[in-house]
């Protein structure tokens, strides 16, 4: 297995895995969006220096995906990842994470963060298994919402 970096032919099959019931449900972000909308902001992405994306493959085929996006002057990133919805609880969101963290295009000192719906169970086993620990929690919108940490 290997990690690719987002290119432009990664724009419609992100769209798909963010419009799917599951990340639709596990998504912070309740707003709907149209492709053109993230046709756009996946440009966006891909042009700026703070945003880096890696897309899992097995063989030929895109199993995973995880977006590090840098925090305004910090060294901090906060982390976005999803797998393949056609592909969930073969173990690749683990791999991903596994092989996301020792890019050497993170610096050796940066800090993650994730934030994480309480009843997310995949995702906080995935966050966990990969060294996460929890740092409290926030509420959005009256919404409850996990924060985790991880050092490189
Ligand atoms: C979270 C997500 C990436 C997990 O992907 P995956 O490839 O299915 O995960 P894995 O197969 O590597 O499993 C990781 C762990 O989660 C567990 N798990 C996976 N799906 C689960 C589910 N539906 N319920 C409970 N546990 C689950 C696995 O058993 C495994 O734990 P284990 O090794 O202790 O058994 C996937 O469910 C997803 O894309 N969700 C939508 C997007 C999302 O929520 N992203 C995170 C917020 S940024």
């Amino acid at each position: 297995m290997r990690l690719i970096p987002y290119n432009k032919t990664h724009c419609r099959m992100l769209y798909e895995w963010r419009t799917v019931p599951l990340a639709r449900a596990f998504s912070l972000n309740d707003s709907l969006f149209t492709y053109e909308e993230h046709k756009n902001w996946f440009e966006k992405i891909l042009s700026s220096p703070r945003i880096m994306g890696f897309v899992l493959m097995d063989g030929v085929t895109p199993a995973a995906h995880i977006r590090f996006d840098k925090l305004e002057n910090s060294d901090r990133y906060l982390i976005s990842f999803a797998s393949n919805p056609d592909l969930l609880r073969r173990g690749y969101a683990s791999k991903l994470m596994e092989m996301a963290f020792l890019r050497p295009e993170l610096p050796a000192d940066a800090v993650f963060e994730a934030e994480v719906l309480p009843e997310n169970e995949a995702s906080l086993k995935t966050l966990l298994k990969s060294g996460f620990i929890n740092d409290g929690r926030i509420f959005v919108n009256g919404k409850e919402i996990l924060r985790f940490i991880k050092k490189k």
